[in-house]
């Protein structure tokens, strides 16, 4: 305190000096801070004179929506989303109609899922974004099916949480169905982000919507045989440990099953996991195996046939889309309705996880002899050792949970099914190389 003025007049100045003073050598003695309070000062007011994020994407996107229903939102599209919402009136029938949100409806097990629902009553409403992972137009068929069983898919993103709101302001959805995903083992060597961006930022938005929902909906998903990733140990059981997953699709579905757990500890969501084991059927995925040996078979061309170390087999717990469907419906049926409201957890919820797979594995070899007699030509095979780039060499599921408190029973071989996906590839495509039309005449998914 050596610098305490003298004389009144002078003391203000010399205060003055004094305080800039202090704050000169505060300054030097916290540059670090102030440098990073000033870089953050400067992001702050980036990010405010910058457009919104989330909002130039979701008005980049609707500039972009061509397909049907624009831009979603007003009151004609909150009406279309309200009937599609709503179960049938069914005065006599034992089982509660439920209300049910199906994200990636236009997906395989979405399309699928959301038919079976609507077909026994219960109101049905779809979301996807309809990405170009694959041919689009499979999706677009699907979609028209849809929308001629009374099913609307609205086109949107999981990642916009303005529509994700705006979805359950319009409607009191009992349930999720939660099937959006990036799906595929090694499509994650080319584009990883897609992984992070649908399967966890994506799960996680959904969360976040259900559980400030009023009524918090039950929450039903999908997760995947290959969080069981490098366990050797066979039939995968639920409880085993699944911290060792062999590609990226897998790493983030095992984060989305913490996550789930996260969000039923934190809000009281009810959620129901259940891991598929290798899904076909009519209307399948074009980039699984089955699905282009078969595209390859007809058209000639020489097909890779995957073997273990050792020449050991590589084989596949096949599980058939109707058998999958069941258990999704089950699932749904048997959940119990979240805790929470208003946004907080009010009391334990339900947190389940459950296989639905097939119990019998079969060599991808006798897949392809199978292929070979229903389609009548001969596939050209090149054996090849299995590229360490995702794929497990082996899945087995043990189902006797899912067997037990969702009555789930596999019924379907796979020689039956894949006679079912033949059926309906060869109808399908030979339609829409003469008709250029993909969805005249075509009936119902499960045909
Ligand atoms: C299958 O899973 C059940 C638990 O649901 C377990 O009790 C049983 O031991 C498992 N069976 C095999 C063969 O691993």
């Amino acid at each position: 305190m050596d610098a305490v003025p003298s004389t009144p007049g002078k003391f203000k100045t010399e205060r003055a000096y004094y305080q800039r003073l202090l704050l000169q050598r505060w300054i030097h003695n916290h540059r670090l801070f102030v440098s990073v309070l000033i870089g953050f000062a400067f992001l702050a007011v980036v990010l405010l004179l910058s457009p919104h994020p989330s909002s130039s994407l979701t008005s980049s996107r609707r500039h972009l929506s061509t397909y049907g229903h624009a831009p979603w939102g007003g009151p004609a599209w909150e009406k279309h989303v309200r009937a599609s919402a709503s179960p049938r009136v069914r005065p006599s029938s034992s089982r509660r109609s439920i209300s049910v949100l199906v994200t990636g409806a236009g997906g395989f097990v979405g399309s699928h899922a959301s038919l079976a629902l609507k077909r026994r009553g219960d109101g049905v409403l779809g979301l996807d974004n309809f990405n170009d992972y694959y041919d689009t137009s499979l999706k677009r068929a699907r979609q028209a099916l849809l929308e001629r069983a009374g099913v609307f898919v609205v086109e949107g993103d999981i990642n916009d949480p303005d529509l994700l709101r705006k979805l359950f302001d319009v409607v009191p959805f009992t349930h999720v169905l939660h099937l959006a995903a990036q799906a595929g083992v090694r499509y994650a060597l080319r584009d990883p982000a897609s992984y992070v961006r649908s399967n966890v930022a994506g799960l996680v938005a959904v969360l976040e919507a259900a559980r400030s929902a009023t009524p918090q909906p039950a929450i039903v998903w999908a997760s995947s045989s290959s969080v069981y990733g490098l366990n050797s140990k066979v039939p995968f059981s639920e409880s085993d440990r699944t911290d060792r997953p062999a590609s990226l699709y897998a790493a983030t579905k095992k984060a989305g099953e913490e996550i789930a757990h996260a969000y039923n500890h934190i809000y009281g969501l009810s959620i129901t996991g259940l891991r598929f084991f290798t899904v076909y059927g009519p209307w399948g995925r074009p980039d699984m195996a089955y699905f282009f040996f078969t595209k390859d078979i007809l058209r000639g061309k020489p097909i890779s046939v995957y073997e273990g170390p050792d020449h050991t087999t590589v084989a596949r717990d096949f599980t058939y889309i109707d058998d999958i469907v069941r258990g999704c419906l089950a699932a749904l049926d048997t959940a119990q309705k979240s805790t929470g409201t208003g946004g907080k957890k009010r009391g334990p919820a339900q947190l389940r996880t459950y296989n639905l797979g097939n119990t019998t594995p079969v060599p991808v070899g006798d897949l392809v002899a199978i292929l070979e007699r229903l389609l009548k030509v001969k596939a050209i095979r090149k054996v090849m050792k299995m590229p360490r780039n995702g794929d497990v060499q082996f899945t087995h599921a043990n189902i006797s949970l899912a067997q037990r408190e969702l009555g789930y029973r596999p019924t379907t071989d796979l020689h039956t099914g894949l006679k079912k996906f033949v059926r309906w590839y060869l109808d399908y495509y030979s339609r829409s190389s003469s008709l250029g039309k993909k969805i005249s005449g075509i009936g119902g998914l499960s045909s």
